[in-house]
């Protein structure tokens, strides 16, 4: 079955989603600037995406920026029953090559405004915290999206790029739902997060879940997918599927085929000595 059901269901707050999910932000155009060169050909992936059972879609007001919003709500809307939309606010794009963190209560009010306006949203289901902003108090930027909460216009707050102080600290504030933060086969960093993650029952949406491709040229994931007749990328994704149960990826893809791929890999399991191969 190739069906993103096949990876079981982890919850955010009380949203409960297939544990394989989509990344949007590789739908638009090159370094996530302006708007894919096919508008159709991006419609068309995130349709397939929901037939193949995928109902968690990760965006963010950054990716694009807009663009990625409208086009998820020019695909999907009026959307189906029990999709999830998360997305993110907190980072500017000032130049395509510019990440730049904004997390001030007066940005995070207009951003979650514009994102309810660009997804055509009463309320968002999962807004999450782009990243920490050094020059804003962290317990400010979190303050704002608990007031959105508050007002209606967010289900779950969650967050991105965090350590685990600022996990509790954010915490302290608010309910938080998930954490995304890189991790995949090839980077462990958030390993600490992760275990905060599994003891506090909340969702880990590992982004660069294939490390943006390069999980797929490590020789013990090409051995381990050409014992199992499965590609490297299925391999990274069975691996993080299996590493814990609140893991939720979100491989990002343009393409067609790899996002049929991509889900074929929820009802992968890996054996004792696949595990013990990738370490
Ligand atoms: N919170 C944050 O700070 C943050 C940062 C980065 C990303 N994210 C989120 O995490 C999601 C995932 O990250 P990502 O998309 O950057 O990286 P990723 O999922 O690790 O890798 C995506 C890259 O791998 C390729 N790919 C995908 N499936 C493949 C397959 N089956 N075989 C071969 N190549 C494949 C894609 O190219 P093709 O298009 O050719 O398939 C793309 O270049 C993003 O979409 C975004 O939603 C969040």
């Amino acid at each position: 079955m190739m069906n993103a059901a096949a990876a079981g269901t982890v919850k955010l707050g009380d949203l409960a989603v297939n544990r394989l999910g989509f990344g949007a932000m590789r739908v638009c155009g090159p370094q996530v600037w302006g708007p894919p060169k096919d508008r159709a050909a991006a419609h068309a992936l995130f349709r397939r995406a929901v037939e193949l059972g995928v109902n968690f879609f990760d965006t963010a007001d950054s990716y694009g920026p807009h663009v990625d919003e409208e086009l998820i709500a020019e695909a999907l809307y009026p959307y189906p029953a029990g999709l999830v939309i998360g997305t993110k606010g907190g980072l500017l794009r000032p130049r395509p090559s510019a990440w730049e963190p904004c997390g001030t209560p007066e940005h995070l009010r207009r951003a979650i405004e514009g994102s309810l306006r660009r997804l055509r949203l009463d309320c968002i289901d999962l807004y999450q915290l782009h990243a920490p902003d050094p020059r804003v108090p962290f317990e400010d930027s979190v303050g704002a999206l608990a007031d959105a909460q508050r007002a209606g216009k967010i289900r779950h707050v969650g967050l991105s790029n965090v350590t685990v102080r600022e996990l509790e600290a954010a915490r302290r504030i608010c309910p938080i739902v998930s954490v995304q933060n890189e991790y995949n086969l090839g980077n462990r960093a958030s390993e600490e997060v992760l275990s905060a993650c599994e003891r506090l029952g909340i969702a880990f949406l590992p982004w660069y879940p294939l490390g943006a491709g390069t999980v797929l040229r490590r020789p013990n994931v090409k051995r381990v997918a050409a014992r199992l007749g499965a590609s490297p990328a299925q391999v990274a994704l069975a691996w993080l599927l299996a590493r814990s149960p609140t893991m939720l990826p979100i491989p990002g893809t343009a393409s067609l085929a790899h996002l049929e791929e991509n889900v074929a890999a929820a009802a992968l399991r890996l054996s004792d000595e696949d595990l013990a191969d990738l370490g």
